[in-house]
């Protein structure tokens, strides 16, 4: 197995999603938590991280808001597949923004309402609720773009925009696993609040896709390891390692079978339940192989530009920091060409915590090597 190295592979982080939620941290819960935890340490101890005094920022601050920090940013500002995609669907078509007022979903660093302000937007509401709006502010009026553009500090849910419709929704809410972090849903109530019935979001299509792997030596890594650690059987740990998807990236000739699109998400009509579903697959070995896990991800599509445009996060595509999501299956499956690996994946939002994802994944195949019925449960969390 061959499988890339250095920064952005399983190898440089040591994969989880763990380690993976560190960087695309919610907001939410992390402030309910800073809340908390300030509160206690406040009480338990005069050492207590102090809270922020002018521009200063503790580590709390940083842990609980992870979008507070630059380093996130510049993640993502970095992921060029990312950015370039949305530059090039703004700046390629102007006639979407040319005097248009432009509501920017998430700003983060205002990079987006700054490419819609080159495009000539009349006026853009650059929404950001982490301390990162003060950098977007400043970030404004550095570039001479105050007049075009107002950074809004605040929750989309909770704000007042001083303009009663929008013509532009632009966001990037894309998760891990594409719903992941249930961003989707703040896009969902801005567009229900304030897109005019003519107006038009972006991205407006979104598609969650499947495959099928080898990994045995990863598998065996993570997963297997469990079983025998310096001669101690902690196989324990190895069912809670199964249940957690692995975001991480994927080599193309891992690839046993076809790719399946297993769900399209049109984000200017659909609503809030459509992020949870059940759809069927049917996966159809390209060779003979094993197959030890499964894979999902995402494209997104700008379907309103003069011609389409959009990404892929697939392991065939050049790769993003959403990387793949591996899911691995108890069993190790002996597939020749030809044969079908069938199945369902239900994708549920968790009932106590909506930002993280359930997957239950039932999959069986009559082969002539293998023949297993089964069903897994993953939680992304
Ligand atoms: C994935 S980042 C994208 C940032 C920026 N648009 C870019 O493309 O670089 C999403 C941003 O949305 C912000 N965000 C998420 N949910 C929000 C909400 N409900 N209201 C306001 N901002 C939100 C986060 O703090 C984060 O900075």
């Amino acid at each position: 197995m061959d499988r890339r190295k250095g920064s952005g592979s399983r190898d440089a982080n040591g994969g989880g999603l763990a380690e993976a939620t560190a960087s695309r941290l919610r907001f939410e819960d992390a402030d309910e938590v800073a809340e908390e935890e300030v509160g206690m340490e406040v009480e338990e101890s005069s050492d207590a991280p102090e809270e922020v005094i002018g521009n200063e920022k503790t580590s709390a601050d940083y842990y609980f808001d992870s979008y507070s920090h630059f380093g996130i940013h510049e993640e993502m500002l970095k992921d060029v597949v990312r950015t370039r995609s949305y530059q090039n669907v703004i700046t390629q078509n102007n006639f979407l923004f040319k005097d248009k007022i432009v509501l920017d979903v998430g700003a983060g660093t205002g990079i987006l309402s700054l490419f819609c302000a080159k495009a000539g937007a009349k006026h853009v509401y650059a929404i950001e609720c982490s301390q990162m709006a003060d950098m977007a502010k400043e970030i404004v009026k550095t570039n001479g773009y105050s007049e075009v553009i107002t950074v809004i500090k605040g929750k989309v849910e909770e704000i007042e925009l001083p303009v009663p419709k929008v013509d532009v929704i632009i966001s990037e809410w894309m998760g891990y696993f594409l719903l992941f972090e249930n961003m989707l849903d703040t896009v969902l109530f801005a567009r229900d609040k304030w897109l005019a019935d003519d107006g038009v979001v972006l991205p407006d299509k979104a598609s969650l896709h499947l495959t099928a792997i080898e990994d045995a030596e990863y598998k065996e890594d993570k997963i297997e390891f469990w079983n025998n650690v310096y001669g101690f059987d902690m196989s324990c740990i190895k069912k809670q390692a199964m249940m957690e998807p692995l975001v991480d990236t994927v080599d193309a000739n891992q690839i046993v079978t076809n790719c399946q699109l297993l769900k399209t998400m049109d984000i200017s009509k659909m609503t809030s339940g459509d992020a949870s579903f059940t759809v069927p697959f049917k996966l159809v070995a390209e060779r003979n192989d094993f197959i030890h896990a499964l894979v999902a991800f995402f494209n997104v599509s700008f379907t309103k530009c003069h011609k389409l445009m959009g990404f892929s996060t697939g392991p065939r595509s050049k790769s993003t920091h959403w990387k793949q999501t591996v899911l691995y299956l108890e069993d190790v499956v002996t597939i020749c060409e030809g044969e079908t690996l069938s199945g369902t994946m239900t994708v549920a939002n968790n009932k106590k915590n909506p930002r993280d994802i359930d997957i239950t994944l039932k999959y069986s195949i009559n082969g002539q090597r293998s023949k297993v019925s089964r069903t897994q449960h993953y939680k992304m969390r």
